[in-house]
């Protein structure tokens, strides 16, 4: 019988750095925009009143992968995780399963890295400096990848004083109110998006937005005159427009299909990205499953060059018994 490795969140983050992880997501907005990776539309089951279930599936250079994960914006209340689950990797030639990772190791590698590979393609070339609004999990690691990219430093705002200030601390940088946070060159959102965080009237010129909190229909983070100020960037237009941050101004006719473009054509040079240093640019990510098979990768190549251990299962007819 095959042995499958296990990959927990501390396999999966020793496996792939904030700098890998920013050249993989990279890659994998480039190999979606080309074609040459497959993605099927992800399956959301609501499980009401906790939040909703995702699952996730990609294949591309050879791997097959299936992430099954919440968004449950309540469970903190009750000391759980808001992203929680595994993803499932299979060889896209035999079929045969090769790995279980844990998945929110995966995913806030992945959702941080695109706060960067955005940052890289859209902010002005003199940017620096860095606002984190919600500095919970996933707002950490965008931080960290941003730093990894060599941004900084920033300012980190959560009413949760304690995540601001550890995040900070961590990274050298400081804590400020929600009015200096959202004044930076790069400014990342990632709260559960309940309610906007970012208003028309703190927007300055030359500003790049990544905006990661809305991955669901019903949330939003940026109010729409401040939208209306900004160009439009998203992960992908299908899953933007049905379930991130662009899913209001899209039903309500707000935002059209031709004001969006596509990070992925940017970074292949098919659409043009920041125009002047006027601009401000607004990244829209709602997360995309070939992001998640972009890390997977990384994982599955330290682990067979040895530069990780992991535990393995055996998946066979014997553990099924009973
Ligand atoms: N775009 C993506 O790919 C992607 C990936 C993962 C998570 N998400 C979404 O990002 C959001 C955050 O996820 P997480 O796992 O980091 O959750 P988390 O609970 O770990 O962190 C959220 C943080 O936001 C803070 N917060 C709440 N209201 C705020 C406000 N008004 N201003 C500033 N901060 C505020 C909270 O105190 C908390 O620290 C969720 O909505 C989740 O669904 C998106």
């Amino acid at each position: 019988m095959a042995a499958i490795p296990v990959f927990d969140s501390e396999a999966v983050l020793a496996a792939v750095s904030p700098a890998d992880a920013i050249a993989r997501t990279r890659t994998a907005f480039e190999r979606h925009a080309a074609g040459e990776w497959a993605m099927p539309a992800k399956v959301y089951v609501d499980a009401p009143p906790n939040g909703d279930f995702r699952a996730m599936p990609a294949r591309g250079d050879g791997l097959a992968t299936l992430k099954w994960v919440t968004s449950f914006p309540h469970n903190p209340e009750r000391g759980l995780p808001v992203v929680a689950g595994a993803l499932l990797a299979s060889s896209a030639e035999t079929g045969a399963l090769v790995a279980i990772m844990d998945c929110a190791a995966i995913t806030s590698l992945r959702t941080g890295a695109a706060a960067a590979v955005s940052a890289q393609a859209l902010a002005r070339a003199d940017a620096g400096s860095v606002g984190v609004i919600g500095c919970g999990v996933n707002g950490a690691w965008a931080a960290r990848c941003l730093a990894a990219a060599g941004y900084g430093p920033g300012t980190c705002f959560d009413p949760r004083a304690e995540a601001a200030a550890s995040l900070a601390a961590e990274l050298g940088w400081e804590t400020g109110e929600l009015a200096e946070a959202a004044a930076r060159d790069v400014v990342v959102t990632v709260t559960p998006a309940a309610e906007p965080v970012i208003g028309e009237p703190g927007l300055r010129a030359g500003q790049h937005l990544a905006v990661l909190g809305a991955d669901a229909r019903g949330k939003a983070e940026v109010e729409a005159a401040a939208l209306a100020r900004c160009s439009l960037f998203c992960d992908e237009w299908e899953q933007a427009s049905k379930g991130g941050e662009l899913s209001g101004p899209v039903a309500a006719g707000l935002v059209e299909r031709e004001r969006v473009t596509e990070l992925g054509d940017v970074l292949l040079g098919r659409a043009p990205g920041r125009r002047d240093d006027e601009e401000i640019t607004l990244f829209d990510s709602t997360g995309l499953a070939t992001q998640d098979l972009g890390i997977a990768l990384g994982v599955l190549e330290a682990w067979r060059e040895g530069r990780i251990d992991t535990p393995t299962v055996s998946l066979g007819p014997s553990d099924q018994a009973g």
